[in-house]
């Protein structure tokens, strides 16, 4: 195991009618800000118990945050939480919203000349505003992490950042509000969730048992729940065992002292930026690419995942054992109805050369090893075209 230091600041308030319990969370006399998405906390119920929850306090609201937030968006509320001193902002909705509001009230508080930075230069974060979060979606992790994912709509950048100052103070998860999701969105968030445990877990073995313990429990739950969750909507034990699922894929406790991959996530932000795929979408044509070329690196890990995760053992070849567990991933996110090839989405070899093409400009390598280049790039995606 490699060494590493751990803090998780977010206090989770988990279950049933838990929205309620925000006042007490957010200091007394505090100038909140709501923000909010597109509107269907309007719909299911949650913008209401909120602003019930809110009743003693003096707020105001911010919405229209886009899946795949943009910047241009969080600047206009950053103007609002300037305009009215505002001091604590309550993000209630899914990944878009609390990423945008880490990068609201870290704007909001940034003394350098423009925000951006802490995108495209990974500019310190020396003071952010305190905010907590009322999720509605399993998928991100965003509520138990200091990272946000930010697009500039001008350019089509979509960018990260992370800090131990944009940790949400609270976040609340009632599993109860996923109800409303479109089955779309219950799809993505598995394979969101199922991705960010594998750019943790399917690297190279460094003996971090508890890690890889921890990763095949959260996959297995994931596969497992994934499926029932889209065949019986309404079932609480479901939507909890999903919700909490996807919090602990990506709340930095099965990162710890292993080596992380993310290559998936790096090319499919790219293909968000360009050409609007929803993030899962992305990282399910991205994923089995990345598998099958690295597959020699990864090997040990590999088998590790189909015997731990799939089943998949006995009788064959270690080269049979990966074909069939990259075969088994790919299956998987057919099973959620998360489609697996770029030709699913109308794309074809101008979306491999302008990925690529766009890695090359970054100048980056991804990977665990630093060595997927923009010629790695373009093998990947040419075997999902
Ligand atoms: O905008 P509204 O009307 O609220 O609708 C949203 C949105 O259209 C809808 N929705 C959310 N909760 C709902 C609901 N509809 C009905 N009932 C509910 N209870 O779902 C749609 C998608 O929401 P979004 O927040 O975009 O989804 P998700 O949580 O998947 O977030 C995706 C974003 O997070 C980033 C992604 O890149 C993407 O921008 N990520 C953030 C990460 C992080 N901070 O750690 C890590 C991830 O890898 C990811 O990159
Ligand atoms: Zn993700």
């Amino acid at each position: 195991m490699e060494n590493f230091s751990f803090v998780n600041p977010v206090k989770i308030i988990f279950g049933k009618d838990t929205i309620q319990s925000l006042s007490k969370e957010i200091p007394a006399g505090s100038k909140v800000l709501i923000t909010y998405g597109g509107g269907s906390i309007k719909r299911n119920g949650v913008y209401d118990q909120v602003v019930k929850a809110l009743a003693d306090f003096e707020w105001n609201e911010f919405s229209g945050i886009e899946a795949n937030p943009h910047y241009e968006t969080c600047m206009k509320a950053v103007q609002l939480i300037k305009e009215k001193n505002i001091n604590y902002v309550l993000a209630v909705g899914g990944g878009s919203v609390i990423d945008a509001t880490k990068f609201i009230v870290a704007a909001a508080c940034f003394d350098g000349d423009d925000p951006w930075d802490i995108l495209s230069k990974q500019a310190t974060i020396k003071d952010a505003l305190p905010f907590g979060t009322v999720l509605t979606i399993s998928a991100t992790g965003s509520e138990m992490n200091g990272g946000a994912v930010i697009t500039k709509a001008e350019t089509h950048d979509k960018l990260s950042f992370g800090s131990s100052k944009t940790y949400p103070k609270f976040s609340i998860l009632d599993p109860e509000v996923t109800y409303s999701l479109p089955m779309k969105q219950v799809s993505n968030g598995v394979v969101d969730a199922f991705v960010h445990v594998v750019e943790q877990y399917v690297t190279y073995p460094v003996n971090a048992m508890i890690q890889d313990k921890f990763a095949e429990a959260i996959l297995v739950t994931l596969i497992t729940e994934g499926p029932k969750a889209l065949e019986t909507p309404e079932n609480y034990d479901i939507r909890a065992n999903l919700m909490w699922a996807s919090t602990w894929a990506l709340n930095g406790w099965i990162g710890c002292g292993v080596p992380e991959d993310w290559a998936t996530h790096g090319i499919g932000h790219e293909l968000t930026a360009l050409y609007g795929l929803d993030h899962a979408q992305t990282l399910a044509i991205v994923l089995p690419g990345v598998l099958t070329v690295l597959k020699e690196q990864k090997a040990e890990k590999i088998i590790q995942f189909g015997e731990m995760v799939f089943g998949i053992y006995n009788n064959m070849s270690k080269e049979e054992r990966i074909n069939e567990t990259i075969n088994a991933v790919v299956n998987f996110f057919e099973e959620m109805q998360v489609k697996t090839r770029l030709s699913d989405y109308g794309l074809g070899q101008e979306a491999v050369n302008a990925v690529s093409n766009r890695i090359k400009e970054r100048g980056w390598k991804l990977g665990e090893k630093e060595n997927i280049t923009a010629d790695t790039v373009r093998q990947i995606l040419t075997l999902r075209l």
